[in-house]
């Protein structure tokens, strides 16, 4: 079951606890005159996370379905979000867009961005970044421009059951937990972002997996990115792969 929480102004953490592996799935709503839905889940999550979204607002006035990388947990969902809100259109990346949803089986309404455009919401306003390689071809993130607040997708992440905000620094814990799933092919192209977001030094960050992190906590992930190894190291999902 889905818990529905505010982390921010006008943004909800939709969270699901997958009690076999102790890993969350979040999606986050921004509540505003063009309402965005911020990932979607997998596909045999949409009731419930069309019911925690229900509990805030209509889900057929999304208007924005926004997918940072085509994957089942970012945007699974995708196609029956879509489908009951007549005004809704898949936001992804201009490669995304490209490579994978528009040359899918979705036949709904899709538009790719560029890095650095900005989507008007009423109080709150998208800026999108691409991202590429973190951690596919097609990455990208969103950032919120009135509270501040970036959603990296499955950067930032933490393993376990979260709460909501989460101030522990759980910085080390992250990069061994994406060395034995094998997420990051490499560090050099999450590095790059990395600089980039401690640059924007925004004040929350929302990662898909895992609890919101406040502005005072986020420089120990930072850190922790810059300072350790992460990247593929032979393993996939804790399984060595013959080398
Ligand atoms: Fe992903
Ligand atoms: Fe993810």
């Amino acid at each position: 079951m889905a818990r529905i929480d505010e982390v921010a102004d006008g943004i909800y953490r939709i969270s699901t606890l997958e009690t076999e592996t102790e890993f969350q799935f979040n999606q986050f709503l921004i509540d505003d005159e063009r309402p965005a839905l911020v990932h979607t889940g997998m596909f045999p999550m949409y009731e419930d996370v069309r019911g925690a979204v229900a509990e805030v607002l209509d889900p057929a006035s999304l208007a924005y379905v926004v997918c940072p990388h085509f994957e089942a947990d970012e945007c699974g969902g995708m196609g029956r979000f879509v489908a009951e809100a007549p005004e809704a259109v898949l936001a992804c990346g201009e490669v995304g867009a490209l490579l994978n949803l528009t040359q899918w089986d979705y036949a709904g309404p899709v538009q790719g961005f560029r890095d650095g455009e900005v989507v008007d919401l009423g109080e709150h306003k998208l800026r999108f970044l691409e991202t590429p390689h973190v951690h596919h071809w097609d990455s990208m993130m969103v950032f919120e421009e009135t509270t501040s607040s970036l959603f990296p997708a499955d950067l930032y992440i933490q393993p376990g059951d979260q709460p909501p905000v989460v101030r522990e620094n759980l910085g080390e814990v992250m990069c061994g937990f994406y060395k034995e799933v094998g997420i990051f092919a490499a560090e050099e192209p999450v590095r790059r972002v990395v600089n980039r977001i401690e640059k924007l030094d925004p004040h929350w960050v929302h990662p898909m997996h895992g609890g919101s992190l406040p502005r005072d906590v986020i420089p120990d992930y930072t850190r922790a990115l810059k300072d350790e190894a992460f990247a593929f190291d032979g393993k996939v999902f804790g399984r060595t792969i013959p080398g």
